[in-house]
């Protein structure tokens, strides 16, 4: 019995989510926690319920039209991971992406990074509407990239080609919360605040494409304070959007006091929580001190990690 199993990595938006919808550039990075996926065929059918079921059915579709196969192996489906759910680190890409690619191995179709990819966005479609594809892409390819949804059916990215400075390179996740509303929602929300007052959303936008380009410098040439700034810019955007809800706003307000800087990394939240947060500060070790005497969850994650790999 033929068995497959694929690990992918989370991701974090640097910059970029909310506005990469509207065709402006975000910079993403892959990060060190993974979601592994093994497929087991088994001779009998298996059973699947709730959300599995609607991923497998999902799943096997749009497997089924890409590669015109009409009857699936029995198969025995196990997911581990180590990304916190609807918390804005791309969970839902990473175990699509995995689960594919375990799959395309069952079947003898073999691994190829642009198909797993492709069909990947095919699926968080289907959850998400119209995602703009860079969480699956960052996910699969991993490293920290540069993406832009041009016109949907063109999308351009690039891999960065050096690593940020050792000064710029680490940052903080800190839990706000879940979100009470899905990704879809929330970019919903967004598109119609984007209906109602186009112009003043439109200048948010463009404003977040210039400090895409500043960030990417600072980030490369270790400019901390300028990398504080943006950041701080950056979130005040979003908050502009209405992705940003109270209790994430309070953390970030005191991580601004003691001198760094936050933002969410994700689709973000309104109602209840804003999901992950990236905490930058020239002293970090302080900042994770002071926010655990606080009880703020922190979680400790390293960027540009590896893509999907075979396990
Ligand atoms: O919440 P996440 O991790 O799925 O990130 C969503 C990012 C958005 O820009 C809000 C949506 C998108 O499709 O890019």
């Amino acid at each position: 019995m033929r068995t497959a199993s694929y690990s992918t990595p989370g991701k974090i938006h640097l910059i970029g989510e909310h506005s990469v919808v509207y065709g402006k550039p975000a910079i993403l990075s892959a990060i060190n926690l993974r979601v592994r996926v093994s497929l087991l065929e088994t001779e009998t059918k298996q059973h699947f319920s709730g959300e599995l079921l609607r991923l497998k059915r999902i799943v096997e579709g749009v497997v089924k039209k890409e590669f015109k196969v009409s009857i699936f192996p029995h198969y025995e489906l196990n997911v581990t991971s180590q990304i916190p759910i609807g918390s804005g680190l791309g969970s839902s890409a990473a175990v699509c992406a995995s689960y594919i690619a375990c799959l395309l191995d069952l079947l003898g179709e073999g691994f190829n990074t642009e198909v797993v990819n492709k069909l990947t966005f095919e699926v968080e479609k289907t959850f998400h509407g119209n995602p703009s594809g860079g969480d699956n892409t960052t996910v699969v390819y991993g490293g920290t990239i540069w993406y832009r949804n041009e016109v949907g059916i063109v999308k351009l990215f690039s891999a960065l080609p050096f690593l940020f400075h050792i000064k710029t390179s680490k940052f903080l996740l800190l839990d706000s919360g879940h979100p009470k509303e899905s990704t879809l929602q929330m970019v919903e929300n967004v598109k119609s605040l984007h209906e109602r007052k186009r112009k003043s959303i439109e200048k948010i936008l463009d404003s977040q494409e210039q400090l895409a380009k500043s960030l990417v410098v600072a980030l490369r040439d270790g400019e901390s304070e300028d990398v504080i700034q943006l950041i701080r810019q950056s979130e005040r955007n979003l908050e502009k959007l209405g992705v940003v809800g109270l209790r994430a706003r309070s953390i970030i307000r005191m991580v601004e006091k003691l001198g760094g800087a936050a933002k969410i990394l994700g689709g973000g939240g309104y109602i209840n929580g804003s999901g992950m947060i990236m905490a930058y500060s020239l002293n970090l070790v302080g900042l994770e001190e002071t926010l655990k005497d606080k009880n703020i969850p922190i979680l400790k994650v390293s960027l540009g990690e590896s893509g999907i790999r075979k396990e």
